[in-house]
């Protein structure tokens, strides 16, 4: 079965195209997860992990995700069955809708968090704390009150179903390419306030200089599952937008420059965050409230503090609005192709759908946090499931796929479509064949015995 794609859509630039797989990719996974974990972790050390995991499977993936999705010009169910008619293969498809569909409802939750931050940034009521211990009350009370917190959520999902519902060109790309080039600017002017604060070096030095002996076989697993989470892969967000592609396009090339957009926006938020907390004297150690308590602290007590909250926040917003956009996406191409639903009662239904499903996610800050579900909020259980599980497993069974079942040479056959030799096939092909599937089930391996 292959999907009429003229009703589907099309990007309309190739610029269109990176910009809204570089929203997808940079996300709050980049400003919010990657500068507490690289905290929680030891720094510089950290970061280098990172890195290699990011060059050695992010990269192979989403070159096998875009390459799948535009063979298929599908969602990703319909991809693996296209490709592979009545296998079992198309549950891996429908593992990324579920990822989707679960991943976008706690993700909502932190969305909204940053645009009631935006908001207070504005009425400077989240730049007028002078201890860490204020700005951790204020958050706690404002996560706490459900009624708050369930309204920025809902005003998150919502803003998420009114792009989505326009579509490709008209509502995706047209946001990114307004939003994406604002994020970078943000960030650079931000970088700098940050950087010339005094004290700042210290900072900087933590977050570069890598200490070997911080590396534990657990600071590798997450380093890995954040390398998935932070480019989008393994629930096929990259095989949807690579379903809009039209087929002239070099995939190489934009898979190259979405992974460097990622890692840049995460290396900055990285130097935006530390100089600051080392400024002001701070632990890095703060974890998920890292930039919710922290930062407020910082931008409270340094010289044009409410401007510089008012742009991180924003663009904290901005990335996670991107992101969230290409998570509700795929759940809704999935009810387009394969159900045939229009795309305004997909956005709709399924926006309302994945709202309901935080609802609980959100209130465990609150009312809920005492419900624990093996052993964790809501919250938690869900990001766990997702993040930890069926992103790793959705990439692992998508590199097989793609190197072992589709086979390296259809594959290779795609991507030169726009006319290029891929002169890396065969490292790739490796990469897809043995270096994946082993990475990922040593982690699940390593996993199993820790636990
Ligand atoms: N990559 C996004 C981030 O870093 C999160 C995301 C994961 C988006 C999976 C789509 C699919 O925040």
């Amino acid at each position: 079965m292959s999907a009429d794609n003229k009703s589907r859509g099309f990007w309309a630039t190739r610029m269109g195209f990176i910009l809204a797989a570089s929203g997808s990719a940079v996300g709050l996974g980049n400003i919010w997860k990657f500068p507490y974990i690289t905290g929680e972790n030891g720094g510089g050390a950290f970061v280098l992990v990172y890195l290699i995991c990011i060059a050695l499977i992010g990269l192979p993936i989403m070159l096998a995700e875009f390459t799948l999705g535009r063979k298929s010009g599908l969602n990703p169910v319909g991809a693996f069955s296209a490709i592979k008619p009545g296998s079992p293969w198309v549950g891996v498809g429908f593992m990324g809708v579920i990822a989707g569909f679960l991943i976008l409802s706690f993700y909502g939750v932190v969305g909204g968090w940053s645009i009631a931050y935006t908001v207070k940034s504005f009425t400077l009521s989240v730049v007028d704390f002078s201890h860490p211990s204020e700005a951790g009350n204020f958050f706690v009370e404002f996560t706490g009150n459900p009624v708050e917190a369930t309204f920025y959520h809902f005003l998150f999902m919502a803003i998420c179903v009114v792009i989505v519902a326009r579509g490709i060109d008209r509502g995706i790309e047209r946001a990114c390419n307004l939003l994406m080039p604002a994020l970078i600017l943000f960030l650079v002017v931000l970088m700098v306030r940050s950087l010339t604060l005094p004290g700042a070096m210290e900072g900087v030095e933590f977050y570069l200089r890598p200490d070997f002996s911080k590396i534990t076989a657990e600071a590798i697993l997450l380093a890995l599952g954040h390398a998935f989470f932070s480019l989008s892969l393994g629930m096929g967000a990259m095989i949807t937008y690579g379903s809009y592609l039209k087929q002239g396009e070099s995939l190489a090339s934009a898979t190259f420059a979405v992974v460097l957009f990622d890692t840049v926006i995460a290396l900055l938020a990285g130097l935006v965050i530390f100089p600051a907390v080392f400024a002001m004297g701070l632990e890095p150690t703060a974890g998920p409230s890292l930039v919710f308590m922290v930062l407020p602290t910082v931008f409270s007590n340094m010289p044009l503090g409410a401007i510089a909250s008012i742009i991180f926040f924003s663009l904290l917003m901005i990335a996670a609005l991107t992101s969230g956009i290409s998570l509700l996406e795929v759940v809704v191409a999935f009810f387009i192709d394969q159900l045939g639903w229009s795309r305004k009662k997909a956005a709709w239904v399924m926006g309302g759908v994945i709202f309901a499903l935080g609802v609980p996610s959100g209130l465990s800050f609150g009312v809920m946090a005492e419900y624990k579900l093996a052993g964790m909020n809501f919250f938690d259980f869900v990001d766990n499931i997702a993040s930890n599980y069926l992103l790793p497993l959705g990439g692992m069974f998508t590199a097989i796929f793609v190197g072992w079942v589709w086979g390296i040479k259809s594959a290779k056959a795609e991507v030169e479509k726009s006319g290029e030799t891929f002169r890396l096939a065969a490292v790739w092909g490796f990469i897809l064949r043995y270096v994946t599937p082993v990475c990922v089930a040593l982690v699940f391996v390593a996993k199993f015995l820790q636990e």
